[in-house]
């Protein structure tokens, strides 16, 4: 499973690729003005870092406008995808990029059959909205297994699942479970990862056994 962090604060992007583990970014316009920078440059820099696809995404919502904003964005970086809005526009857009080459994801999925239209799109990624779907009682982890389940039954489908508005760990274990094929997550999302109570306890008394040998490794 990929691993994409959903943030545009370059800072926990730099800490968070260094772990190695880091498969690839999303933005959204939200993200962009919470870390108030100018989106271009962000973007050029965001892609600078990391290797793996960088989600960028257009902020008109009519087809022409849309349009020119994709193919703008992709000029960016070869690792650019554009990110458009699962409209009829949207998937124009959508069609029109990926028929050039372009990485696009298509975001705010929040059905199975919006995901089959994506990938007739061509898109290289479908976002489902996870959290905001459990925010409104409905069961978004069942959209993830919906469109998964959908996708295996035409494989000429190229686009891949990207779990989106994960909130917690517990979504990533349940995607992962899935075989979702990315999840996008928070950065506290993917440090709290790392830890558990027995790891640390065990580290610990590993650490001060150690101790009593008196021995060094180097
Ligand atoms: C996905 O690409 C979106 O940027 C993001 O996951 C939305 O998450 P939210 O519902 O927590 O805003």
């Amino acid at each position: 499973m990929k691993f994409f962090v959903d943030t545009g604060d370059i800072n926990e992007i730099r800490d968070l690729a260094a772990t190695g583990l880091l498969d690839g970014v999303t933005t959204n316009p939200s993200l962009i003005a919470k870390a108030g920078k100018p989106f271009i440059p962000l973007i050029e820099e965001i892609c600078s870092v990391v290797t793996g696809p960088v989600s960028a995404e257009v902020a008109a919502t009519d087809y022409e406008t849309m349009s020119k904003e994709g193919a703008k964005l992709a000029q960016i970086a070869p690792n650019v995808a554009v990110k458009v809005p699962l409209t009829p526009a949207g998937l124009k857009v959508c069609k029109e990029l990926s028929d050039g080459g372009t990485m696009v994801n298509v975001t705010l999925c929040f059905s199975p059959l919006q995901a089959l239209l994506a990938a007739k799109a061509g898109a290289s990624f479908i976002s489902p909205f996870v959290g905001r779907l459990d925010d409104i009682s409905q069961d978004g982890m069942q959209l993830i297994a919906d469109i998964l389940t959908i996708y295996d039954n035409y494989p000429d489908f190229q686009t891949e699942v990207l779990v989106a508005s994960v909130r917690h760990p517990v979504h990533l274990l349940e995607a992962a479970r899935l075989g979702a094929h990315v999840a996008t997550c928070p950065p506290d999302v993917i440090r709290k990862l790392y830890h558990h109570p027995l790891t640390d306890k065990g580290l610990a008394a590993f650490v001060e056994d150690w101790k009593k040998t008196g021995q060094s490794i180097l």
